[in-house]
């Protein structure tokens, strides 16, 4: 079978509309330089990727592919026709091609950093969710818009696509999303893919500074997922509570506020995320502190009820807070900051389930709150180690409430009985992965860090509201 095809050939096709797939698989670089216009870019970097990404190609497709000279794309036309797609390449590559090249008007792919960059900044950027609806229904990034993979082929699917806005695919890994980039270049839309899907953009890390007086708390919000951790600094040196991989990232927002990380902290044994406070102590040079009252098999100094923590010219008071686990502790600043863990949210309060002892953590959750929390200030802010989907930030992009609109809470305004009933009603479905995070947090089995982006897939569950 001959599956080389000539620049007129190619051109028919172009004239034609035919449904071709025209693939560019040059690097990135030359393809924004000057390509075909129609090609999408297509660049795989194993042979794994090529095989998901044939995987998602409709079969029944006409595709073409192109590079340089010809060699590439006749070997990986060659491969494709064995895989039964009518596979073809343009004879001698892109240098045989007399006819317009385009440049892109933007990168063919995109990072979440830079994406989190342009959605701060409102940039006019439409975010187009290329996953199947049960996978987007679980877990998205606010104001994505859904239509699978599988729909997005019909160029009716795309009627709906904006011509004036920056289309970024979407989908868990970034293949899917990069094949979507290929459906959309056939209709002439450019658009640019997300690198490593949902799965990394749960790992991007955003900073907010809060500067009050002589205190500097800097909250780090894992975007994707709501989870919130706080680096706090004086006269030049910093405490971090709760970190998050990246934990480089950490070190990076603390220096640019001048300050040097001495100490690491967790509020409690987290069950949505694996805790970076070990990696981060060490990356550091920190001293990491940890529960007496959690399990832990990672050596650190232990702290308990009434323990303080220096820093600069300031210290952590220590104090107990049981209920959604058992040896949780908060961390008092100067009696007005009180950095609670996963004890009181903005919208909520934390489960008491996740140990399979609700009851009774409830009751003790109910005593936390009211005998503990509760009891500072009016004024007092309580910095949570989360926040749920849809919650906005209080002030100044800062994720925080106060005693006095705590106490606002409908469950806050419960007796005790009544509260560990309603509290052990509400079924939330658990963190995804769980169990599995619960054992690396403890220490008992261990994870590299390119297993974590995956294993922490999924929203935040730490939760319940009514
Ligand atoms: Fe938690």
């Amino acid at each position: 079978m001959n599956i080389e095809i000539t620049p007129e050939e190619l051109t028919q096709v172009l004239q034609n509309k035919s449904n071709a797939l025209i693939l560019d698989i040059r690097a990135k670089e030359n393809y924004m330089n000057g390509h075909i216009s129609g090609a999408a870019n297509a660049v795989c970097h194993s042979m794994q990727q090529k095989q998901v990404i044939m995987s998602k190609i409709p079969p029944n497709m006409k595709v073409i592919l192109i590079d340089g000279d010809g060699t590439e794309a006749k070997q990986n036309a060659t491969m494709m026709a064995r895989f039964g797609f009518d596979a073809h390449y343009l004879k001698d590559g892109i240098k045989s091609w007399e006819g317009e090249l385009v440049k892109s008007t933007q990168d063919t792919t995109i990072s979440g950093d830079t994406l989190w960059e342009s959605i701060k900044q409102n940039s006019d950027v439409f975010l187009l969710d290329v996953r199947e609806p049960q996978e987007f229904a679980e877990f998205k990034i606010p104001g994505a818009v859904n239509i699978p993979l599988s729909q997005l082929f019909m160029p009716s699917s795309q009627t709906q696509l904006p011509k004036d806005k920056k289309i970024v695919t979407i989908c868990s890994h970034g293949n899917r999303s990069m094949v979507a980039t290929f459906a959309l270049a056939q209709n002439g839309l450019e658009s640019t893919s997300l690198v490593g899907g949902m799965s990394l953009w749960n790992q991007v890390l955003g900073a907010t500074v809060l500067k009050e007086n002589d205190t500097t708390i800097i909250q780090v919000e894992k975007i994707g997922k709501g989870c919130l951790s706080h680096i706090i600094g004086s006269n030049g040196e910093a405490v971090v509570i709760d970190p998050t991989y990246p934990t480089k990232r950490y070190i990076e927002f603390a220096q640019k506020e001048g300050l040097k990380i001495t100490k690491v902290i967790d509020t409690h044994q987290h069950a949505d995320h694996v805790s970076a406070a070990k990696d981060l102590a060490q990356m550091a040079g920190a001293k990491l502190y940890l529960s007496k009252l959690e399990e832990y098999r990672i050596e650190s100094e232990k702290i308990e009820d009434g323990n303080t923590i220096q820093f600069g010219t300031k210290q952590l008071r220590v104090i107990h807070t049981p209920g959604h686990t058992p040896g949780g502790m908060s961390f008092i600043l100067d009696d007005k900051y009180v950095f609670s863990g996963d004890i009181l949210f903005v919208e909520g309060i934390g489960r008491p389930d996740l140990r399979d002892q609700a009851e009774e953590f409830a009751a003790k959750l109910y005593d936390t709150l009211h005998n503990k929390i509760l009891k500072f200030g009016d004024d007092a802010k309580i910095f949570p180690t989360h926040h749920g989907e849809g919650v906005s930030p209080t002030k100044g992009g800062i994720f925080y409430t106060t005693v006095q609109n705590a106490k606002k809470l409908p469950l806050l305004d419960l007796g005790q009985a009544e509260f560990v009933s309603k509290v052990v009603s509400i079924t939330t479905p658990r963190p995804m992965n769980y169990s599995m995070i619960i054992k690396i947090n403890k220490g008992v089995i261990p994870i590299a860090p390119e297993q974590i982006p995956d294993l922490e897939m999924g929203p935040n569950r730490c939760s319940i509201r009514m």
